[in-house]
């Protein structure tokens, strides 16, 4: 473990308890001034420490701080875990690292975002403190992929398995990539992948999640559409907990990516299947009923002018 993880882990076991410069040295046998330097890049990762003059240094017992350690206390895998406070985007951000050689993984983690992104060049609100917004990086040679729709599918069915059983809710999936409880999004699936500009190959897969964990004020314009896992204060788990979770059920779904269990999960899980969407196919609107998902991923729909129409990307919209 690096200094700084070894900080938080005597922090993180004292949460609640201030602990002097001095003391946490003689623990680690580093000098006070190691331990303050180490204490205020903490911080600037989004650490919350509070430091008092001459009691030293302490986690709040109520923190909701995001922390590696606690993350990966709960990890089945060896996944990188890197923390920010605060990053436009996750998923910009992990692009930007791809020069670091991260590897397959590799989670970028933010306690807020400020220029979050969603499908369709859309923002994605992203306040401090009460969401999860990570990044989770790929590489496409570990994977048997032969349809890249299939790894938001998974992911779908990975995140709606981690809130249902952890968080004891109800998910459902609006096709292809939006979480919904009790008919309010939750939560969005943004992925995204670089290539090589030669040989057009996938290079890196991005999969960017979103979620409303326990926000409660949203923008007027999402207000009557958006809503979270939890209420601001009855949460029942913590993020790292959850987010612990979403990541090993997603590299568990990832590693058996042709498993006809997860695209039967999907349909069990879809929000559509039954309803009657609007949908647009080079901008002009159709409507119909979604009558099934096929084995691909794609939407079945028989239209409201009688023919049958497969779905393969692109926007719906449910009329309620
Ligand atoms: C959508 O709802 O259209 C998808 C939203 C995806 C949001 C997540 S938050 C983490 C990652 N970083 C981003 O900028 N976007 C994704």
């Amino acid at each position: 473990m690096s200094t700084k993880e070894l900080i938080i882990s005597i922090l993180e076991e004292n949460k609640g308890q201030y602990l002097s410069g001095e003391d946490i040295g003689k623990k680690l046998n580093i000098s006070r001034a190691a331990v303050s330097k180490a204490i205020k890049e903490l911080k600037n990762n989004g650490y919350t420490i509070l430091s008092v003059n001459k009691r030293g240094h302490c986690i709040p017992s109520e923190s909701n701080t995001l922390s590696a350690i606690e993350i990966k206390k709960n990890l089945k895998y060896n996944n990188q875990i890197i923390i920010k406070n605060s990053i436009d985007s996750t998923n910009t951000d992990g692009k930007r690292l791809l020069i670091e050689n991260l590897s397959h993984g590799t989670t970028i983690i933010s306690n807020e975002q400020t220029n979050g992104r969603g499908r369709k060049g859309r923002y994605f609100f992203s306040p401090k403190d009460t969401g999860i917004y990570m990044s989770i990086l790929l590489k496409p040679e570990l994977l048997s992929l032969e349809n890249p729709l299939k790894i938001t599918i998974a992911t779908a069915v990975a995140l709606t398995k981690s809130i249902d059983e952890l968080c004891k809710k109800n998910t459902l999936i609006k096709w292809v990539n939006d979480i919904y409880i009790d008919n309010k999004k939750i939560a969005g699936i943004l992925t995204e992948a670089t290539t090589d500009f030669e040989s057009g190959s996938i290079q890196n897969i991005i999969i960017g999640i979103g979620i409303n964990f326990n926000t409660s004020i949203f923008p007027e314009e999402l207000s009557s559409i958006a809503g979270a896992i939890f209420s601001e204060k009855d949460s029942v788990v913590n993020r790292n907990e959850l987010i612990a979770r979403i990541i090993n059920e997603i590299m568990d779904t990832i590693n058996d990516l042709n498993n006809e269990n997860i695209i039967k999960k999907y349909r069990e899980k879809s929000f559509l299947i039954g309803r009657d969407i609007v949908f647009y196919e080079k901008n002009i609107e159709s409507s119909g009923r979604v009558i099934d998902i096929d084995d691909n991923g794609y939407l079945l729909v028989q239209t409201d002018s009688g023919s049958k129409k497969t779905l393969y990307a692109g926007e719906v919209n449910i009329k309620w």
